[in-house]
């Protein structure tokens, strides 16, 4: 098969997942790399051997066909404009922006130049996710008018990167909702308005023993540290479909016991497991039943598969179809997720203005390593 060529911007804490999970897609090949800090891309030729390089030269590659961003979240609408700007398809690490102006400005030039967008989350596409879309689908639960996605976590407070989860396009929001936004919206298709209030538990937060390098400069250990954003989001999303989901983002919780996400249909209702992985367990109850029954996932991929969006869409260039993880899904979700904010801000329901199609399911039984042409 022919491969197609991959370069990677942005080598950080999670390309290497990237740099071994495209290994399993026989479609890509990851050609080159670059960070801001080339000794983080020479790191990488030396643990995966892609040959590191400048921005520039990585851009000017003719045989380079998607680049695949892996920068943090303020940088991705501008590397994802450069990158368009050199004329290749882009696809970029979640959140697919932080505010929706600059997002649009990537779909914009996208449009104009026909060139591609994809975007992460990719583990909707993982077994556990596809196994519960193809639960809905086949009537399963009936027809869904209801459930909750529930991301209740304390956040990352005493991480040594911990300000940048507290600070403008980070909190459980743009950060954690990425995943179940984009696993309901695979289930349900797409929203129609977000009705929500949201909150700051704290304005500081404390530092643990250990300061990344690049905090160095601001903070020492157990130092407190602001908090910019809101830490905790709860509302409702109206999804055209007709079901209501009730949505808690929240880094203020110390511990719960509610399932990631559940779906609540006229013929029974569905556990769906975290969304921010590819398996997990799946559980069902129907009237009749004494209690959950535990279903067997129907689709693979459940291992850690990031990547998998990049690799669809590889295929989709070659045949011309839609690929899953595209760009105006993830348009869809970050204008989801900001409307929480939006809507507690102003006291009324935000109508979104966005929309996308839901993204066709993954077929059962594909071979470990290909995807549909
Ligand atoms: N770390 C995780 O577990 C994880 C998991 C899923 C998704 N993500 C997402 O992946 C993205 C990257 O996260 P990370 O944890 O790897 O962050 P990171 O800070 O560890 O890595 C980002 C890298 O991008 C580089 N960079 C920044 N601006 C750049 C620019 N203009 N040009 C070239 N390189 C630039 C930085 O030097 C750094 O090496 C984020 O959007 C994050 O939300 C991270």
């Amino acid at each position: 098969m022919e491969t197609t060529k991959i370069g990677i911007i942005g080598c950080g804490m999670i390309s290497d997942t990237y740099f071994k999970a495209a290994k399993k897609f026989n479609i890509l090949e990851v050609v080159a790399c670059c960070d801001n800090q080339p000794e983080r891309a020479a790191k990488k030729t030396e643990l995966f051997g892609v040959p590191s390089m400048t921005k520039k030269k990585l851009l000017a590659r003719k045989d380079i066909k998607i680049v695949i961003n892996l920068t943090p979240p303020k940088a991705h609408s501008q590397i994802d404009l450069e990158i368009l700007n050199a004329g290749k398809h882009v696809y970029s690490e979640k959140p697919f922006g932080v505010d929706a102006a600059d997002a649009a400005k990537v779909m914009a030039l996208a449009k104009k130049k026909n060139l591609r967008v994809g975007c992460a989350p990719d583990t909707f596409l993982g077994g556990a996710q596809q196994t519960a879309r193809k639960l809905i689908d086949d009537g399963w639960i009936g027809k869904p008018l209801s459930g909750t996605a529930m991301i209740l976590e304390r956040g990352p407070e005493d991480w040594p990167q911990a300000p940048f989860f507290y600070d403008y396009g980070a909190g459980p929001m743009l950060d954690m909702g990425p995943y179940y936004i984009t696993s309901l919206v695979n289930m349900l298709g797409p929203a129609e308005s977000v009705t929500a209030v949201t909150a700051k538990g704290s304005e500081t937060r404390t530092y643990g023993p250990v300061v990344a390098d690049e905090y160095k400069d601001k903070y020492t250990p157990f130092c407190q540290y602001p908090v910019k954003v809101n830490t905790h989001l709860t509302g409702v999303i109206k999804f055209k479909c007709g079901a209501l989901i009730t949505v808690i983002a929240s880094f203020d919780c110390h511990m719960h016991g509610h399932p990631p996400i559940e779906i609540y249909g006229t013929e029974g209702s569905m556990q769906v497991p975290d969304p921010n992985m590819f398996g997990g367990v799946i559980r069902v109850f129907k009237p009749g039943y004494e209690a959950w029954k535990e279903v067997p996932l129907t689709h693979g991929y459940t291992e850690n598969s990031r990547s998998i969006g990049a690799a669809d869409m590889a295929y989709a260039l070659r045949s011309g179809r839609q690929h899953r993880a595209n760009g105006k899904l993830a348009n869809h979700v970050l204008e989801i997720m900001l409307a929480f904010d939006k809507s507690s801000a102003a006291k009324k329901e935000i109508v979104l203005k966005t929309t996308c199609d839901r993204p066709e399911a993954l077929p059962l039984g594909l071979t470990p390593g290909l995807l549909p042409e």
